[in-house]
């Protein structure tokens, strides 16, 4: 009798449970400590629009979310999740200084569905990175709740093998949605890993603020965040750079689109970044200037723009073509490759200190 009232007890649990529709995925990862999030839809809202147009729903997500602390660096940690049979995940920690690691590069996954899960097989079938860099763009509108529940079910096997670092794009529009999932408190942050220090830039001004006045200030305060955060991390190997937008681009209808970020190049040199990594074009791009690669990997599943103008003098290598980028790290070496989605390489880097 025990048994049964058990059992029903488990049963009911288990039908009244929401449905999990992200996750889980793991940010904020540190020597020490990570955060565990897994989003549930609670409720569905139905939208009947005007004129006879079909209805659409609208999940309403909740964000259940724990933060472990007293990890050890590098280390596998295992984890489930309570009450949901088979959903297990793994993330490790950051290492010390003197350990090798490997991470992803990869973003603009918003749109073509199709596409960007054909990118993220072919990543599984390359390898799990210890973290990826997401470099922003991940669903069309971060606004609409029903894309974020596609995006995590096409990234569900990558997510739950590694820890997410992502930078805001445009695409994502500033959304509550972007630091909720994440547990992000501000639009740019930075982390340590291994030898190397991060920063991850928000590089979306348009979307930052409604003023012209307001975005320059937040401008203003970021690029000071920068350059303390660059300055105070000189003792790092390795110092990288991500953000949506790019700093050179070889798409002709799109260069001096972003001066605000070009402006940056005198201090990523001033400070010795090592390379910058970003998306918002969707190809591969790789410049090389005064010792700084910028390496642009917005391939995930976007459509696709022409490389029709490279810039002279720095240009190392563009395709038009879908892509994701891993980095290698040991020691003093660096080694960058990029692939397509059939899994052939596209370039190939070694980086010697
Ligand atoms: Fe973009």
């Amino acid at each position: 009798m025990k048994t049964l009232l058990l059992f029903l007890a488990g049963a009911i649990a288990l039908a009244a449970a929401p449905a999990l529709v992200g996750g889980p995925f793991v940010v904020n990862v540190t020597r020490n400590t990570a955060t565990v999030v897994w989003i549930v839809e609670s409720e569905e809202l139905t939208l009947h629009p005007p004129a006879g147009a079909a209805a659409r729903p609208f999940p309403s997500l909740r964000i259940e979310k724990t933060t472990l602390t007293g990890l050890q660096p590098n280390t596998r940690y295992d984890y489930d999740i309570p009450g949901r049979d088979g959903v297990k995940g793994w993330f490790k920690t950051a290492p010390a200084a003197t350990q090798p690691y490997h991470f992803l590069v990869y973003g603009d996954t918003r749109t073509r569905h199709d596409v960007h899960r054909k990118v993220i097989e072919q990543i599984l079938k390359n390898g799990i990175p210890d973290f990826v860099l997401q470099t922003g763009d991940m669903v069309e509108n971060g606004f609409d709740s029903a894309l974020w529940p596609i995006f995590f079910d096409i990234e569900r096997d990558l997510l739950r093998q590694t820890a997410f670092f992502p930078a805001l794009g445009n695409h994502e529009r500033d959304c509550r949605n972007f630091f909720d999932f994440f547990q992000l408190t501000n639009s740019y942050y930075s982390f340590n890993w291994g030898n190397a220090h991060f920063s991850v830039l928000n590089s979306d001004l348009a979307n930052s603020a409604p003023t012209q006045h307001e975005r320059d200030a937040f401008w203003a305060e970021q690029t000071r965040w920068l350059e303390d955060d660059l300055q105070a991390n000189q003792n790092a190997e390795f110092r990288f750079i991500t953000a949506h937008h790019p700093l050179f681009t070889a798409v002709a209808r799109r260069q001096e689109a972003n001066p605000h970020m070009t402006a940056l190049v005198p201090m990523l040199e001033k400070y010795h970044v090592t390379a910058a990594f970003f998306g918002h074009d969707h190809n591969y791009q790789h410049y090389l200037k005064n010792g700084i690669h910028y390496i642009g990997s917005g391939g995930g599943g976007a459509p696709l723009y022409d490389v029709d103008q490279p810039p002279p003098g720095i240009t190392q290598k563009v395709v038009s073509v879908e892509n994701f980028v891993t980095v290698a790290v040991d020691g003093k070496t660096i080694h960058i490759q990029a692939f397509d989605i059939t899994g052939q390489k596209i370039d190939d880097v070694e980086i010697k200190h």
